[in-house]
């Protein structure tokens, strides 16, 4: 019995000075500890073993399974410490290399004039109209007549708006206006919305004009509605859009659904107000229509002039964003080009 030990514990530690690895250690421990290794048969047979022997005999069972099992371990150890900083060694990161470019989008410029805008005019008081309320696609009623459009207007005409030829006087809304009746018919005053959207007119392009482009239209209806305050709220919103030091003038002008009716110029953001081309030379730029709702307008959508009045006003986001970035062609924000688009 004692022979046959040694002969194992030989063989066992020759096995683990063999193994190179964890793996085939790993088969040297099953091979010779585990519970059907020939080594535990052994203790197992250790009732046969007469009794005065059996002390001998279990402690020297007992010392050769605890030195292997100590030294698999050891070796054990030292596998694992080695694998472990070749795989660390394998998948080092370089740092200092340089990074994988992922470029990001972002809101396009006239929509953040958009939001912009938007933001102002909440601010003063307006609220964003219900979208049902100011369609892109329209009929006549809307955009002209209950707007005061005379029946032979020229806006009217086919040259200027895109009538659907398949449908009778369904057109694309020519101005964010159409949002006016829609609203007031659907809202009793106080009325104070500001309607953004794109708006399409039969134009030839140029750097100038578009045939889609984006307006905001605002409205405000409600007992002792005056000028006055239609000029308070237009100065403070270009205080706040182009800052405090642009000069601005108020001109009368003509809409039909608007008495009276003005225009608004700011000074030329390129000569500060001395001429150039891009105001041909007269120092101003018009940024937007604006007047006192017409009385035939309110009656139309059955409010009674005579206890209510208003204002309305629609600017362009082209324009507006033009001026405050001085871009000269409004092909610019519909062509894509990511070189433009970027510097926003
Ligand atoms: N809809 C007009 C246009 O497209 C702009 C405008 C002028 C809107 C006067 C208004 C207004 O609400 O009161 O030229």
């Amino acid at each position: 019995m004692e022979n046959k030990i040694h002969q194992i514990e030989q063989e066992a530690l020759a096995e683990i000075e063999k193994a190179t690895d964890l793996k085939s250690l790993e088969n040297v421990k099953n091979k010779y500890l585990s519970r059907n290794s020939e080594f535990n048969n052994l203790k197992k047979g250790m009732k046969d073993i007469p009794n005065e022997k059996k002390p001998l005999i279990g402690s020297l069972l007992n010392k050769v399974s605890q030195k292997l099992t100590s030294l698999i371990d050891e070796k054990n150890q030292i596998f694992y410490q080695k694998e472990l900083n070749e795989k660390l060694l394998k998948e080092k990161i370089d740092i200092t290399l340089d990074g994988e470019y992922i470029p990001q989008g972002h809101v396009h410029p006239l929509s953040q004039t958009i939001n912009e805008i938007v933001d102002i005019f909440n601010y003063l008081g307006f609220s964003l109209i219900d979208p049902k309320l100011s369609p892109e696609v329209e009929v006549e009623k809307y955009n002209f007549d209950l707007l005061n459009f005379p029946k032979e207007h020229p806006a009217k005409d086919m040259q200027d708006t895109f009538y659907c030829t398949s449908a009778k006087n369904v057109i694309l809304r020519s101005q964010t206006s159409n949002a006016q009746a829609r609203e007031m018919m659907n809202t009793k005053p106080p009325i104070k919305i500001i309607s953004p959207g794109r708006v399409y007119r039969n134009e030839s392009v140029s750097a100038r004009k578009n045939n889609l482009f984006h307006q905001i239209e605002g409205l405000y209806v409600d007992k002792n509605v005056t000028m006055t305050q239609l000029k308070g709220v237009l100065n403070e919103f270009i205080r706040l859009y182009f800052g405090s030091s642009r000069p601005t003038r108020f001109r009368s002008s003509y809409f039909p659904f608007t008495e009276p009716s003005v225009e608004i110029d700011v000074q030329c953001i390129m000569c500060q107000g001395k001429g150039c081309p891009t105001c041909s030379n007269t120092g101003w730029l018009e940024i937007l229509g604006a007047g006192m709702v017409d009385p035939n307008v309110l009656r139309g959508v059955n409010i009674d002039p005579e206890v209510y009045s208003g204002f309305a006003f629609g600017m362009g986001v082209e324009r507006l964003t033009m001026l405050k970035y001085a871009i000269d062609d409004i092909r610019l924000f519909f062509n894509n080009d990511e070189r433009f688009l970027k510097q926003f």
